[in-house]
Formats: C-alpha cells, sequence, structure tokens
C-alpha cells in the first residue's frame, strides 16, 4: 500500500462520487436560477437571483428592524483579487491577510468566514491568483450582528417570511460547514459577550456557577474565572465558542478528567426556539430541550442566548510536552515505546490527566498533558512509565514539565492559539478496551500505523469522562468508555482544491474504515469527525438519535435550522449550485 500510485489510482477510481459528495459543500456564482422559483420554492429555499429574493427594501427593512445590525457579505479576502465588490486589490493588504490567515482571530472577528477552508469552495480565497474569481459562493450572503434575543426572533421571522437559508454563526470553527452556506442569512452571536458570576440554587446543583453570552470564548471566559478564583470547563483551543457548538456538541479540554465534558456541566440554557418563542431549558424546565442542547450538536434544536455553567474554585495545575522522532529508531522499539504510552492511558486519565498527541509518520509528540490539581511530582509519575520504555529502547526524546499555581497560567502556557485546521479531517472514538490485551493494542498499533505510512496523520485527545453528570444528557453515551477521540487528517492544500476533495475522501474510504474494523458499532465526536460520515446518524449521536429529533420536530416545527450531519438535516441536500433543497 506504500507506492504513490497505487493510492493515487484508488484515489482516482472513487473521485467522481467523492467529488458529488464535497459539491455539496460548495458554492455558486449568482443570477443564473431565475427560472427556479415557481415549482421549487416550496422544495428549496429561496435563492440569489430568484424572484422570491429579498428585494433591497426589504433588507433594508430587516435592517432598520435590527436597529442597523444586518451587514452584507464581503468576503474578507476581496483585498487579493481584482472587481471584487468594488474593493480594489491590494497587493500589500492581500500579504499581510496571508500572513495571519491561520489564526483564528482572522476569521472569528468576520461575519462570514469559515475557518475549514473545505467549506468556503474557493469562492474568494486568499491564495488564488489575483484575476480569480471572488463571489460570496459559499459564504452567507448576508449577517445579522446580534445582540439582543429580539434580534435572534426579527431574523428568524424574515428567514422564514422569505424562505430563506438560516445559519446560526458563532466563531465559525465548525469543521462541517454547520456555519456557514450558499445563499443563507446568518445569526452572528460573536458579539454576545455577557459574563456573569453566579450563586446558583437549583434542585439539582448549589453553588458557584458562570453566565456567559452566546458569543463568549473559551479564553474569555477562562480569565473572568480566574478573576473571581474559579475555573470553568472549556476546550483545549481557547477561541472555541462555549455556549455554541463546542458545548452543545459535547466538548473536551484539559479539564475533562477532572469534571467531565463541557456539556456535562450545564445548568441552564436561554434559548430562542425556531418559533421565536424565548424558552429557558434547565433539567426541571424544558427539560427534553435542556437534553438535546447539552450533547445533541449545534445550531438546530433552538438558538442559544446564554448558557449557564457550574464553576468549580481554582487549583494548581501540572503539564507536560514529550516529543520522540521515529528517525534512526528502528520500527519495533518506536512501537514499544508507543505501545508503552497507550497502555498507561487509563492510569493516567484516571488519575485526572487530559492528554493530546499526535503521530506522524515521522514522529511521536504528546503536547500537553494536562494535571489539574496537581503537582509536577504526581504527573511525572504517571508519564513514568513511558519514559521508562523509551530509555530501554534508546530511544533519544524531549521532555519538560512543569507546575503552576493556578490552572489558568498551566494553560496559557501549554495551550498557544492554535492555528486553524488546515487538514480534511475524519474521527473516531477509541474505546478503553482497545488497550486491555496485547493483541487489540497490537492492532491499534497497526491501524495507526497504516495511516501514517499512507499520508495520514493520527492525533488522539485522551479523557476520562465517565463521571456522569448529575442529570442526564445527550452525549454519546459512547464518550463513557472511551480512552481517546481519534482525529485522523490528511494535508490541506490551499490552492488545489481537487487534491482536497481526494484527501477527505482517502479518510472516508481509507483511514476511518481502518478504525472502524477495530471499533464496529462505534461512535465519533460529531465536533471533529469526517463530513462525509456514512450513517452520520448512527456514528455521532447513537442510541440518542431517534428522541433527538423528535426534540428537533418540536421546538422547531418548520425546519427552519439546518446545518450538514446535524440533527434533522437528512430531509436535506445541497444541489451542485450550493442550493439547500428537501432531498423529495
Ligand atoms: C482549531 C480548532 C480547535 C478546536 N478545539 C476543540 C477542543 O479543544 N475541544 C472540543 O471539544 N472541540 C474543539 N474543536 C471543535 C469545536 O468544538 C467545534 O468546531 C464547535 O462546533 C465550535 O463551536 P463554535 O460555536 O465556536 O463554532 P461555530 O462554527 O460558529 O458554530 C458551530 C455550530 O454551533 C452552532 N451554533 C453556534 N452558536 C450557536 C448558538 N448560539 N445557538 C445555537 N447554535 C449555535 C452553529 O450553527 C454550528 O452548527 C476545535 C475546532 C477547531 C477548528
Ligand atoms: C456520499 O454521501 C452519501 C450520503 O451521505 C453516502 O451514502 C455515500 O456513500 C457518499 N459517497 C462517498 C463516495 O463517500
Ligand atoms: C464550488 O465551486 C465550483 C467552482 O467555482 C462551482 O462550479 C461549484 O458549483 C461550487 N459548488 C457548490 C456546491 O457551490
Ligand atoms: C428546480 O431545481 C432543480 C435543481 O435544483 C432544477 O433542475 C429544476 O429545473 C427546477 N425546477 C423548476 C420548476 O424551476
Ligand atoms: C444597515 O444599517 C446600518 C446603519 O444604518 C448601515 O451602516 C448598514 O450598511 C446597513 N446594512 C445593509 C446591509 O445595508
Ligand atoms: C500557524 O500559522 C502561522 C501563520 O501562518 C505559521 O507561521 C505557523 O507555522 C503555524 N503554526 C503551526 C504549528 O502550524
Ligand atoms: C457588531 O455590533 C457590535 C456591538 O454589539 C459592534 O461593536 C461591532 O462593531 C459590530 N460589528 C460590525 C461588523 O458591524
Ligand atoms: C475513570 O476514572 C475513575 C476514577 O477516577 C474510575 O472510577 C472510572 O472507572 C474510570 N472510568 C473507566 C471507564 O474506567
Ligand atoms: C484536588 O485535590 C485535593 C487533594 O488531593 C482533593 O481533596 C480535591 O477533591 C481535588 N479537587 C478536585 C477538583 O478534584
Ligand atoms: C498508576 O500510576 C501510579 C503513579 O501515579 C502508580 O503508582 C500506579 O501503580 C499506577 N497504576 C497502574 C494500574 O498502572
Ligand atoms: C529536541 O529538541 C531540539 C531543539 O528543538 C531538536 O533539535 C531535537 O531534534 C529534538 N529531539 C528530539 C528527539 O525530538
Ligand atoms: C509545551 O508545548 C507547547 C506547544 O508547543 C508550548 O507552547 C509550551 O511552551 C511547551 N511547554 C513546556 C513546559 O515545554
Ligand atoms: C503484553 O506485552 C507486554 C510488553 O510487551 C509484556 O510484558 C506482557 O507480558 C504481555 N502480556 C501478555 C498477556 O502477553
Amino acid at each position: 500500500m506504500k507506492t504513490p500510485s497505487l493510492i493515487l489510482s484508488i484515489l482516482l477510481l472513487r473521485l467522481p462520487a467523492l467529488a458529488y459528495n464535497v459539491s455539496h459543500v460548495s458554492h455558486v456564482t449568482l443570477g443564473n436560477s431565475k427560472q427556479r422559483v415557481g415549482a421549487n420554492q416550496t422544495r428549496c429555499r429561496c435563492f440569489p437571483g430568484d424572484d422570491c429574493w429579498p428585494r433591497p427594501e426589504e433588507w433594508n427593512e430587516l435592517n432598520r428592524t435590527l436597529g442597523g445590525g444586518l451587514i452584507k457579505t464581503i468576503p474578507i479576502a476581496s483585498v487579493c483579487h481584482y472587481n471584487s465588490f468594488g474593493i480594489p486589490y491590494n497587493a500589500e493588504a492581500c500579504a499581510e491577510l496571508r500572513s495571519v490567515w491561520d489564526y483564528p482571530g482572522t476569521h472569528y472577528v468576520t461575519s462570514s468566514s469559515p475557518m475549514a477552508p473545505l467549506f468556503a469552495n474557493m469562492s474568494c480565497d486568499p491564495f488564488t491568483a489575483p484575476e480569480a474569481q471572488c463571489v460570496i459562493g459559499s459564504y452567507v450572503q448576508y449577517a445579522v450582528n446580534a445582540s439582543t434575543a429580539d434580534c435572534f426572533k426579527a431574523t428568524l421571522d424574515f428567514a422564514q417570511r422569505h424562505n430563506i437559508r438560516l445559519v446560526v454563526r458563532n466563531t465559525g470553527h465548525d469543521y462541517f460547514g454547520k456555519s456557514t452556506g450558499a445563499g443563507a442569512l446568518a445569526i452572528w452571536t460573536h458579539h454576545m459577550k455577557g459574563i456573569s458570576i453566579r450563586d446558583y440554587e437549583s434542585p439539582t446543583y448549589t453553588g458557584k456557577a458562570m453566565k456567559l453570552g452566546a458569543g463568549v470564548m473559551n479564553s474569555e471566559a477562562q480569565e473572568v474565572a480566574h478573576s473571581h478564583g474559579l475555573i470553568v470547563v472549556g476546550g483545549d483551543c481557547q477561541s472555541v465558542g462555549l455556549a455554541g457548538g463546542y458545548t452543545q456538541g459535547g466538548g473536551h479540554g484539559p479539564l475533562a478528567s477532572t469534571f467531565g465534558l463541557s456539556a456535562d456541566q450545564v445548568l441552564e440554557w436561554e434559548v430562542i426556539t425556531g418559533t421565536g418563542e424565548y424558552v429557558k431549558a434547565t433539567p426541571t424546565e424544558n427539560e427534553d430541550l435542556y437534553w438535546a442542547l447539552s450533547g445533541g450538536g449545534g445550531g438546530t434544536f433552538g438558538i442559544v442566548f446564554s448558557l449557564s455553567v457550574k464553576a468549580y474554585p481554582d487549583v494548581k495545575a501540572a503539564a507536560a510536552n514529550l516529543t520522540f522522532s521515529r528517525l534512526g529508531v528502528s520500527s519495533s522499539a518506536f512501537d514499544s515505546a508507543l505501545q508503552a504510552f497507550l497502555i498507561s492511558l487509563p492510569n493516567v486519565t484516571d488519575s485526572g490527566v487530559s492528554c493530546i498527541w499526535v503521530l506522524t509518520d515521522t514522529s511521536f509528540t504528546l503536547s500537553p498533558a494536562s494535571a489539574p490539581n496537581m503537582s509536577s511530582e504526581e504527573l511525572q509519575a504517571l508519564l513514568n512509565p513511558t519514559l521508562e520504555s523509551l530509555s530501554e529502547n534508546g530511544i533519544l526524546y524531549n521532555y519538560s514539565i512543569q507546575g503552576s499555581p493556578s490552572y489558568l497560567e498551566s494553560y496559557k502556557t501549554m495551550h498557544p492559539i492554535y492555528n486553524i485546521t488546515e487538514a480534511n479531517i475524519g474521527g473516531r472514538l477509541i474505546p478503553r478496551s482497545l488497550v486491555s490485551s496485547n493483541s487489540s493494542i497490537r492492532s491499534l498499533i497497526d491501524a495507526m500505523k497504516f495511516i501514517v505510512e499512507n499520508g495520514g496523520e493520527v492525533s488522539g485527545v485522551a479523557v476520562n469522562v465517565t463521571r456522569l453528570p448529575d442529570v442526564p444528557n445527550s452525549v454519546h453515551p459512547a464518550w463513557r468508555s472511551t480512552l481517546f477521540s481519534a482525529v485522523v487528517a490528511t494535508p490541506y492544500d490551499p490552492l488545489d482544491f481537487e487534491a482536497n476533495v481526494a484527501g477527505q475522501g482517502k479518510i472516508t474510504t481509507m483511514f476511518i474504515p481502518k478504525l472502524v474494523e477495530l471499533t464496529p458499532d462505534g461512535a465519533a465526536y460529531l465536533n471533529e469527525a469526517d463530513p462525509n460520515q456514512p450513517d452520520f446518524q448512527q456514528v455521532f449521536y447513537g442510541p440518542n438519535y431517534e428522541r433527538l429529533l423528535a426534540i428537533k420536530h418540536k421546538y422547531d416545527p418548520k425546519g427552519l435550522l439546518y446545518g450538514p450531519t446535524s440533527v434533522g438535516s437528512e430531509v436535506w441536500q445541497i444541489e451542485p449550485d450550493g442550493r439547500l433543497c428537501h432531498t423529495s
């Protein structure tokens, strides 16, 4: 399998089908679809250029209702192209944009740019030539700079009246194209930054809590918590949105092995439902909606206005990094060190440590192992079996460990700003049972080797989130026996869209199936997986799917909220031109 030509031929054989699946992701040039209005209007969302598309006066009226918060999309890479939206080509500004393109902050401050480049379909790409197209394409057409629940209601109402595709956009981190869409109107929550500390009292919890507006990002919540001597469970990534898709989809991070997933921390959601109604969802009030929003995925049950989560007293923390290379190391020596690490993971995670690691064709990196409430000596003891194996096998390694007086300090030193993911991804939850015998570990290592030797990378987020929440939620039950969430990646080529289609296809047809063989009937983390995952309902939501779907129908009876692979999305399809239509 190692010869590139063989891989290439497999991919070429499959390309037409894959291209179709990714084309359901892509963008469009406007103005050629007028003829589609009549019969399609009930089957499809109204699209720019259709007769049903709102006239400028109607957009202006929406803007007035919103108090001026309507933004017409101008793609941020317009400066990189001629004749785009009246913005002149500006080589210097374009070079500057390119130099920061990989940073999440370049995108989350905008009302339209998704971080996963596949879903921009090169509509207006900063890396293409100045004469290449720059169109709105698969970006949202308009975004509402939301600040109040009334903005949500007015936008829902407008989208429904005009049969427009609606998207909820927070940071734009989503890997599935859920926070962008051709011909869509977005509710953009980024500026909803309210944070308050609460003394919370409810039948299920009494203690400190933090209330977070829809637009609060992880690092913002951590800073405020820290200033009150508190911590809240958040992601490894500083900029994921706590009230958005991150917590709604489950949410793992450095505190997961200590307190559970982010969805396990939820006390209360304030929501505007698909019918424009304001409701609170708690374990005792609209408990079905509470259950669904806590783990069942973002952007489909309602539009979250605020989230209240448990807050805990601050703790000290330790963290470590470890790297070793495959170069000059025999395959069997490398594998035994890897095996020692994997075997140690149950003990490591049960002790409260969360680990992020990456395996490539040339190296293994653990960065970081996060150990809240632990001294560096305690963390060191847990990592010793791996370090001893490295020494026994004569493998050189780089290792550093550091204790910090507060969780935030440790978090900040160990979690640099992650770049947007310059990769196509897929995922699978790997259960603990796979490291319980030497033969199953062997097959796990073989599967990972197959992936890295064929142009992929494997990373893992190792956690113990078996500490069940006090009240049930819709997190996929497979999480509770998971040792690590594996994310498989192939490189992203900024200039060769077809190569990315092929790279994504490789994940779907070659890499994930290797992990599926080891985990039949298994699951994947709905926020970090393959956007083309077959049977996503079962794999992402498991036994919760039917109930989630019923709750979706109850709170969004008109089906206004849609995102690829979200609950209820199977009744929609994205046409080759990007238009969203019912499947029948
Ligand atoms: C660089 C990077 C690092 C990541 N790190 C982690 C990590 O450490 N841990 C982890 O668990 N995941 C991580 N993720 C995955 C992350 O959890 C998901 O991308 C998640 O969907 C982000 O949510 P968001 O609201 O910030 O993003 P968005 O893309 O803005 O939204 C994601 C989804 O949530 C919906 N949504 C957003 N706001 C609302 C709202 N107010 N009401 C209803 N629906 C809403 C959107 O419609 C969309 O469906 C990472 C992703 C990236 C790209
Ligand atoms: C394309 O997507 C459909 C629906 O999700 C799926 O049934 C099909 O297997 C996918 N094809 C490929 C080649 O991935
Ligand atoms: C993606 O872009 C291509 C090239 O511009 C276009 O032909 C195609 O229709 C787009 N796909 C979608 C789904 O919008
Ligand atoms: C409906 O849309 C499809 C493609 O989305 C198109 O082929 C068809 O001609 C349209 N029908 C009408 C009546 O406009
Ligand atoms: C909405 O109104 C504001 C304030 O009047 C204006 O600046 C903005 O350009 C308008 N948006 C659109 C899309 O016209
Ligand atoms: C992140 O992006 C920046 C800017 O493009 C780049 O210089 C840096 O090498 C990237 N970091 C990683 C870890 O890829
Ligand atoms: C969005 O609204 C906020 C205030 O809520 C304002 O500070 C910001 O400038 C607005 N952004 C845009 C792009 O209009
Ligand atoms: C997770 O760790 C706790 C101890 O901290 C342990 O009781 C529990 O069994 C572990 N989970 C699994 C699935 O082993
Ligand atoms: C932190 O450690 C102390 C002492 O071991 C223990 O009593 C406390 O419960 C721990 N806190 C958390 C949040 O695990
Ligand atoms: C888990 O790690 C601790 C060190 O912190 C060690 O004392 C203990 O023996 C380990 N347990 C197992 C089962 O490996
Ligand atoms: C350790 O780090 C140094 C400096 O960054 C690097 O040159 C060396 O290759 C690393 N060694 C290993 C085994 O990763
Ligand atoms: C661990 O690695 C991260 C990411 O490369 C880096 O930011 C951090 O400074 C390292 N910490 C230590 C203690 O080496
Ligand atoms: C599993 O492998 C380890 C390390 O290679 C070895 O020490 C142990 O005896 C093996 N266990 C079994 C049951 O074969």
